[in-house]
C-alpha cells in the first residue's frame, strides 16, 4: 500500500486564497486531492518533455465527403501505425465524423502523428490529448 507523508507548505494568504478559490470551482474537497493532481500534471509534462513512453488521445473532425482528405487520413494513419492502438470513427451527422485514436509511444512520434493529421487540408479541428501510460506517476 502508498505510504501517506504529511508536510507543511508555507505561502503567501493571497495566493492560497486564489488557490482555495480556484480549487472549490472545481469541486475539489480538500486541498491535498488538487495539490496531488497538480504535482502529476507536472509529471505527465516532464515525461512529454524527457521523451520517455507516453499516451494519449488525438480528435479528429472532418467532412467525410472529402474523399482526398479522408485518403490522406488513412494513409498517414498507417505511417503511424504502431503508435495507434485503437480508432474509433463516430459519425456525428450526415457530413461531419469524429475520428478519436488512442495513441502509445515516444512523444516525438505521436506530436509528429498528430500534426501531420492536423495539417491535413479540411480537418475542421484536431485536438491532441497529452496523458500518461501511468507507469511512474
Ligand atoms: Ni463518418
Amino acid at each position: 500500500m502508498t505510504q501517506l507523508v504529511r508536510f507543511g507548505v508555507s505561502l503567501e494568504k493571497e495566493l492560497l486564497g486564489k488557490f482555495d478559490q480556484r480549487i472549490r470551482s472545481k469541486n475539489y474537497t480538500n486541498r491535498s486531492e488538487a495539490l496531488r493532481d497538480l504535482i502529476r500534471e507536472d509529471l505527465v509534462r516532464k515525461e512529454w518533455q524527457e521523451g520517455k513512453e507516453v499516451a494519449g488521445s488525438i480528435a479528429l473532425v472532418y467532412d467525410h465527403h472529402k474523399r482526398e482528405l479522408v485518403n490522406k487520413l488513412l494513409d498517414i494513419q498507417h505511417d503511424f501505425g504502431t503508435c495507434i492502438i485503437s480508432s474509433q470513427h463516430i459519425h456525428i451527422d450526415h457530413n461531419n465524423c469524429l475520428e478519436i485514436l488512442a495513441v502509445k509511444g515516444s512523444p516525438e512520434k505521436v506530436q509528429r502523428l498528430s500534426d501531420s493529421l492536423k495539417a491535413v487540408k479540411g480537418v475542421k479541428h484536431s485536438a491532441l490529448g497529452m496523458s500518461t501510460t501511468g507507469k511512474d506517476i
